[in-house]
């Protein structure tokens, strides 16, 4: 189809939901070897939210969405669909239709999309394509991680980084298109840098039938991850990802309004910032305040962006993604606000 003929797929709201139970650096400092001074210093993360253990994924997911679909005066039975961002769901076979259900969204077709971090932005450009077809109007995107649940709280290389949360957006049909462009990218030789890797149980009984019957079980270990990588690959492939997407939108860094980068940490804000010549007072930064919230934390950032009315109608926001996979990706948002 020519894109000229396509449809156009607009922001109409943003939502999010952090949980209330906040655990600081200095509570970690008395749990594990560590200290507020190295977080800060190393990460930019001061603290971070957890959701308790009587609440599930669906809780925070939900409230993020009523917070969005309230915001854009749209009821949940006018969604056609819904995209559920996680790498954290409750149930192997994806989560999104209990998303569905709780919204008491009947007239939407939901399905997971698990890419870590970058889940939300895939997510999005999904959705977009759904929209731009036309064969859906109104798209609830939500990303949401409770990384919390899949540390090791005695492993101080990982666990003082991520945050439990949720953040949704409504992606609806417009006569403009304001997501701009799309860049994404895998590289799955390097998959093992950031994984929660699952492990079959030993098969013990030495017959023909043990090498063609299915293992009797398993489970999935603790998230693991290669920092010093995962730093080296986010810092070079992030800036190539938003200089390519630019070029394809026929604009320039100079044209950029907002940097709405995966909050992973501070020190990769800044790294990515500096090698494209973008000030930071035009870099979105809340990692201080929930560390990594994996699929969260783009659409949390930009609720809170929003919220706060730093972005004005016409603004330019890049939004980058990068993470497990290895995935990573870039769109383009023209702001338009309806209401
Ligand atoms: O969302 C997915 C994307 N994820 C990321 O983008 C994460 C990317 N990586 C990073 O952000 C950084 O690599 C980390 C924050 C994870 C680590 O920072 P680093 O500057 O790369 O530290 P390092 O791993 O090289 O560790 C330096 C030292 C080590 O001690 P030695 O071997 O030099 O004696 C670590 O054992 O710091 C030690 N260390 C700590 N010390 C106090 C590691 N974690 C801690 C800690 N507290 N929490």
């Amino acid at each position: 189809m020519n894109s000229s003929a396509m449809n156009g797929a607009h922001i109409l709201s943003t939502g999010s939901a952090v949980p209330s139970i906040c655990i600081s650096n200095e509570y970690l400092s008395n749990t594990i070897s560590t200290s507020d001074e190295w977080i800060s210093t190393r990460t930019g993360i001061k603290e971070r939210r957890l959701l308790p253990k009587d609440k599930s994924i669906i809780d925070l997911a939900t409230e993020a969405s009523l917070s969005a679909l309230q915001k854009g005066l749209i009821k949940a039975e006018n969604l056609d669909l819904i995209i559920l961002a996680t790498s954290s769901q409750n149930d192997l076979f994806g989560s999104a239709s209990q998303l569905q259900a709780s919204l008491g969204a009947k007239h939407a077709v939901a399905f997971d999309i698990t890419a870590a971090c970058s889940g939300f932005l895939i997510g999005l450009i999904t959705a977009s394509q759904f929209i731009r077809t036309g064969a859906y109007k109104n798209i609830l995107v939500v990303g949401a991680d409770i990384l919390s649940r899949w540390v090791n709280w005695t492993d101080r290389r990982t666990c003082i980084l991520f945050g439990d949360a949720a953040g949704a957006v409504i992606l609806q049909y417009n006569q403009t298109n304001d997501l701009l462009n799309f860049q994404l990218d895998s590289n799955g030789n390097d998959f093992h840098q950031l994984s929660i890797p699952y492990t079959q149980t030993q098969i013990h009984k030495n017959t023909v039938e043990s090498l063609y019957t299915y293992p009797q079980g398993g489970k999935y270990n603790y998230l693991t991850m290669n920092g010093k990588e995962v730093y080296k690959f986010a810092v070079s492939q992030v800036p190539i990802s938003i200089e390519e997407c630019l070029k394809k939108a026929e604009l320039s860094t100079d044209d950029i309004s907002w940097l709405v980068l995966h909050q992973a940490n501070q020190r990769i804000l800044e790294a990515v910032a500096n090698k494209l010549d973008i000030p930071m007072t035009k870099v979105i930064s809340n990692i201080k305040y929930y560390g990594n919230t994996s699929a969260a934390s783009i659409p949390l950032a930009l609720d809170e962006a929003f919220n706060s009315g730093y972005i004005c109608n016409g603004d330019i926001i890049v939004i980058a993604g990068f993470g497990a996979g290895l995935t990573w990706g870039t769109t383009i948002i023209k702001w338009h606000a309806i209401h």
